[in-house]
């Protein structure tokens, strides 16, 4: 049976046609994508905390609105992900108690402090613009849950990304200290925004399984390269300088030569030693906690329903 499963589903994956739930997989094939999807709805939840510190500080009830709906999004791609990872036979309390204990991955990106509200412009255009280069693909993931969740999650991402790039317009044509703000959040949230993309693709030790099983469809340097080729006329159209002095584009290869990343900065925050790596668990462990006795009211009726449906 072991054989025929391996067949059928090495049939499937060359077919470039989709594993669902119920079909066989390799054992490897589950393990990494509880990994990579959880570590997907981790990083969304997380999210959550950098641009929550301003909705009650939005400059107008307008952007107060938008940066609430976006905040609500993000809750939201967690569910429709954490609910995929689930299909793969792991709980909810599992990945929850995985990321409280520190036991588990999420982005980078949220481990950096948001000190103004230009914070708000950067993340919006640099991180959801990079969470769109590197989420697209992703709908066309080999397993069924996961490509299908991203569907819904990149139509959200655009209007993410468009309401951060407008912030930085807004701020880029306003006085020299609104423009300078701008200028200083983007200087504070370019380089990370690339190490969202994960290590340079000879220090990637998934990428080339996860290449092979159609779950990464193009290479972490890939997608970076692509991220920087966007935002440059981008950077012209908000008239703010891009902090990568050393860019260029190499006409040969047709692809963008960077400056340096700070991998030393990267490998410090996968170690739990960012800027605001114990701040984002400590929040996240204490919601889980004050939110206990809803959990528990919520079982107990649930309880009591089967108990009374029994009678
Ligand atoms: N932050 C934290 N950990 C990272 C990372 C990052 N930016 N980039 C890589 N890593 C980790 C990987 O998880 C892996 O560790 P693990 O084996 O313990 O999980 C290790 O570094 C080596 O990296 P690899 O390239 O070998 O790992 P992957 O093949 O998993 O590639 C990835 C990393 C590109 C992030 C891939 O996991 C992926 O595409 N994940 C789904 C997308 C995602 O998680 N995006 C997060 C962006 S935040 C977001 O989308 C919210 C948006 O709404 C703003």
């Amino acid at each position: 049976a072991e054989q025929a499963g391996q067949e059928h589903f090495d049939a499937i994956i060359a077919a470039d046609q989709r594993i669902e739930p119920r079909d066989w997989m390799p054992e490897k094939y589950r393990r990494t994508l509880i990994r990579q999807i959880s570590q997907h709805a981790h990083s969304e939840i997380i999210g959550m905390q950098p641009e929550a510190n301003w909705i009650t500080r939005a400059p107008s009830l307008k952007r107060k609105a938008i940066l609430t709906a976006k905040v609500q999004d993000e809750a939201g791609h967690g569910l429709y992900l954490y609910a995929a990872a689930q299909t793969l036979g792991i709980t909810r309390d599992e990945m929850t108690m995985q990321l409280i204990e520190g036991r588990a991955r999420y982005s980078s990106i949220f481990n950096y402090h948001t000190p103004t509200w230009a914070d708000m412009g950067a993340i919006g255009w640099l991180v959801d613009g990079a969470a769109i280069c590197n989420q697209v693909p992703l709908c066309r993931a080999s397993y069924g849950p996961y490509g299908r969740a991203m569907v819904r999650i990149c139509k959200e991402e655009s209007f993410h990304q468009r309401q951060g790039f407008e912030i930085l317009m807004e701020l880029s044509n306003g006085t020299p200290e609104q423009k300078q703000m701008a200028q200083d959040a983007v200087d504070r949230w370019y380089w990370p925004a690339l190490m969202m993309f994960g290590p340079s693709d000879e220090h990637s030790p998934n990428s080339a399984q996860s290449m092979a099983w159609k779950i990464k469809r193009f290479s972490n340097d890939e997608l970076r390269n692509r991220f920087v080729g966007m935002c440059v006329p981008q950077f012209e159209a908000l008239g703010l300088e891009c902090p990568d002095k050393d860019l260029r584009f190499d006409e040969e290869t047709g692809t963008w030569i960077t400056g340096e990343i700070d991998w030393d900065e990267f490998n410090a925050i996968l170690d739990g030693r960012g800027p605001a790596n114990t701040q984002r668990l400590r929040h996240r462990r204490e919601a889980h906690e004050s939110g206990a006795w809803v959990r528990e009211a919520a079982a107990e009726y649930a309880r009591k329903q089967r108990e009374r449906d029994q009678q």
